[in-house]
């Protein structure tokens, strides 16, 4: 490395995140230790990625045992995890076929390559143009950034991609202006997970599916951060009685190894063909041997229905805080993902938990977003609610 005498460089990686001043160095179930080895309680999750919690023994067997066959194989070759893991998946949504990428933001690149060439080549006439909403977020890469309707996510970046326009979330605005701009297709968060924990409206969502199948539309939804269990269904778009034509995942299929993936159904599948899309490490064998152990884990086990119950359990403890603290002033979302909107800094209450062993996220400035592993059990969510109580208490008192 060198160095500029009058620039002292701290860290020869890029300064994209301002990180927290621990270093993680070791996981296992919803406790990470850093390499003080002290031990923190993580309702992070990854951000929402270690749905089974750190390095759960039924994917790290699947792993260990791909690890002595092979590691990775070309697309251009048949991979027996992908087609069982596309099985799978198409098996338990609305599905009929997957393409693997590697993470959320190559999943809804995908979804919108997809999109833009069902349109153009398929149908050949009409929009080729994609819908999104107001504090979206969809990714990094070029297109998603510009799919997220967050200005600050896109400010230095001009120009952006064309084709996009931003729509109200919620309320009936949305739905009459896509009558009239007939796009080639919309992506919807069924919860705004990064943009502040906000779920869509369930009435408001049938009606865009109606609007969308009624106009040739297709719907997208980014089920990045609520899929794979997160919301108790395997889909949040299952609560939500609506068959997306297209489902990006990423996050939590994995278990933390990176893997993503989009579901289409038939018909918008025809958008691709030999050529038109692809990936050198989309789908390779260790990954979707994490894809296929997490999964079929979620499937055959109880885990769904513990999510469900366990959900009720932290909600009340939520509850009860709020009704002690009166700056929480609501608690938002669905499942193992919620946002408890405070009257305060988010960041100040993210921050001091870390002195408490307790880790926690930002949704916007003014939400802590709480995502525990859906393996999560009440007496880590007593543990939690202590944690954060400690944490309220400290900045009463103004420490
Ligand atoms: C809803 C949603 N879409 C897309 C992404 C981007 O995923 P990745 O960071 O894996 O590219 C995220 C990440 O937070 C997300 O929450």
């Amino acid at each position: 490395m060198t160095t500029n005498n009058s620039i002292s460089v701290a860290s020869p990686v890029m300064a994209t995140y301002s990180r927290f001043p621990i270093t993680i160095v070791k996981g296992k179930g919803s406790y990470v230790w850093d390499d003080q080895g002290h031990k923190f309680l993580d309702f992070t999750s990854g951000i929402a990625t270690c749905n089974l919690g750190h390095v759960p023994d039924v994917v790290k067997g699947k792993l260990e045992e791909q690890l002595q066959n092979i590691w990775h194989c070309s697309n251009l070759y048949n991979i027996p995890n992908q087609e069982q893991l596309a099985s799978l998946l198409t098996t338990n949504s609305c599905g009929d076929q997957v393409f693997f990428c590697n993470s959320g933001a190559e999943a809804n690149e995908a979804a919108i390559k997809l999109a833009r060439r069902y349109a153009n080549k398929v149908k050949g006439s009409g929009s080729s143009d994609v819908v999104t909403f107001q504090q979206s977020f969809h990714g990094r890469t070029l297109a998603t950034l510009t799919a997220t309707g967050q200005e600050k996510i896109q400010q230095g970046f001009s120009p952006l991609m064309p084709g996009f326009s931003y729509l109200p979330y919620n309320g009936s605005e949305a739905l009459e202006k896509l009558h009239i701009i007939k796009p080639a297709a919309v992506l919807l968060e069924l919860i705004q997970g990064e943009g502040g924990v906000i779920p869509a409206n369930k009435d408001w969502v049938k009606k865009l599916s109606q609007i969308c199948k009624a106009n040739d539309i297709l719907l997208m939804v980014d089920e990045i951060q609520t899929g794979i269990g997160r919301t108790g269904t395997l889909f949040a778009y299952e609560q939500y009685e609506i068959e997306p034509d297209i489902i990006s995942i990423a996050k939590g299929l994995g278990s933390g190894f990176p893997i993503g993936a989009i579901i289409a159904k038939e018909e918008a599948a025809k958008g691709f063909e030999p050529g038109s899309h692809g990936s050198t490490f989309g789908g390779n064998p260790l990954a979707t041997a994490a894809g296929l152990a997490t999964v079929t884990h979620i499937l055959e086990s109880n885990l769904l229905k513990h999510v469900i119950q366990i959900t009720d359990y932290l909600d009340q403890q939520l509850q009860d805080l709020k009704e002690k603290y009166s700056f929480i002033k609501e608690i938002r979302g669905k499942g193992l993902l919620k946002g408890l909107v405070i009257e305060a800094n988010a960041i100040e209450i993210v921050q001091k938990a870390i002195t408490k062993n307790l880790l926690i996220l930002t949704a916007g400035q003014n939400v802590v977003r709480i995502l525990p592993p859906l393996t999560v059990t009440k007496e880590e969510i007593n543990e939690f609610a202590n944690k954060l109580e400690c944490v309220f208490l400290s900045l009463e008192e103004g420490e």
